[in-house]
């Protein structure tokens, strides 16, 4: 049995998590800063690394309390090193370390986008090889493991993420932070009114949501010339069925050329509903491949997700060292 405590703080969320073997969760504790970042339409940096300074402590206590465990009963001390936020990621880092030093334990940094992926083992035995659809605020990544902790990226966004296109297509709109579980809801009170171009890009699998954004925008600056007023609903109808459609279409072309066991979506976009049936009706074409749905609580960021990723890179002997630093551009591993 191997029980990892687990601390995430790379955006808005203050969390820390108990897990045994990397599969069952003892403790999830998530503190969201999601309520002063609404005040300001988004995620202010400097005061999300402020919060977490004030919450970090709270956070880790509670996670050990729920658990019903002591520091004598975890084996090592896994965290976020980065991609995310420099000074948010930099609060999880140094509690990991001084935690870790303070009990004598082994540090395991890990890759967030890495922990979305494992975060589907809470809820399925993951299966290599393996395609994961990483989506977030930060991130839209295809992402093929021919085995366990072996990442390659054959996939991504030429320019923003998915999730920003929905926070930022909200914030066009006046809906406020974070766009996607509104424009999820929205949507369905739409139809099909508008017509937005699809994104165009070179790489196979690649990505691009910077020009239906702007689309988005340039759409409504002619309405309101033509004095007619937008009808939101049908308008945020029509951006998600663009930029899912194109996603999930690319995303099945990649499963039908590379034939994983499993296909995963991972990240805060994959709580989309729309997103969940489209991927569902897409991928009745490829029966050989299992499509794993995590629950809601497995999709946003969370800290449990660490303490997976965590126990299969303790497994894999990866540990870090007290010198180790916060990494906002931190790459995914690859055996490449
Ligand atoms: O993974 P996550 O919690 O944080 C990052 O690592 O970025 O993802 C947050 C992103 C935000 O952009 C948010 O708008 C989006 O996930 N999101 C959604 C939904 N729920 C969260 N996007 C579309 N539909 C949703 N239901
Ligand atoms: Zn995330």
């Amino acid at each position: 049995m191997t029980m990892i405590l687990a601390i995430e703080s790379s955006c808005d969320e203050t969390a820390c998590a108990v897990v045994r073997d990397g599969n069952q969760i003892l403790s999830n504790i998530v503190s969201s800063q999601i309520n002063v970042h609404t005040l300001y339409g988004g995620v202010v940096p400097e005061v999300a690394s402020r919060i977490h300074v004030e919450n970090i402590s709270a956070v880790v206590a509670e996670a050990l309390q729920k658990a019903d465990v002591t520091m004598d009963d975890i084996d090592a001390v896994a965290y976020t090193q980065g991609p995310g936020l420099i000074g948010s990621l930099h609060v999880g880092v140094q509690a990991a370390k001084t935690i870790a030093w303070a009990f004598g334990k082994p540090l395991v940094p890990v890759n967030h986008m890495c922990g979305h992926i494992y975060a589907n083992s809470f809820v399925a035995d993951l299966k290599f090889p393996l395609m994961a659809l990483v989506i977030s605020g930060g991130h839209t990544e295809l992402v093929y493991m021919k085995n366990d902790w072996d990442f390659k990226v054959i996939g991504t966004t030429r320019d923003d993420a998915v999730g920003e296109a929905y926070d930022k297509v909200a914030r066009i709109l006046g809906l406020g932070y974070p766009g996607g579980p509104v424009i999820d809801k929205l949507a369905r009170e739409g139809k099909e009114h508008y017509k937005l171009p699809v994104p165009k890009v070179q790489g196979e699998y690649d990505f691009s949501f910077s020009g239906l954004k702007t689309a988005v925008l340039q759409l409504i600056q002619r309405e309101e010339k033509k004095g007619e007023e937008i009808n939101k609903a049908d308008l945020v109808y029509c951006f998600q069925e663009t930029a899912l459609n194109d996603m999930t279409a690319k995303t099945v072309k990649a499963v039908e050329a590379y034939r994983p066991k499993m296909l995963v979506l991972a990240g805060g976009v994959a709580a989309n509903s729309r997103l969940r049936e489209l991927m569902k009706e897409k991928m009745a074409a490829c029966p050989e491949t299992e499509l794993v749905l995590p629950p809601l609580y497995c999709c946003t960021d969370n800290a449990a997700m660490i303490g997976s990723a965590g126990y299969a890179a303790y497994r894999h002997g990866l540990f870090g060292n007290l010198g180790d630093a916060a990494d906002p551009g931190l790459e995914m591993p690859s055996n490449d």
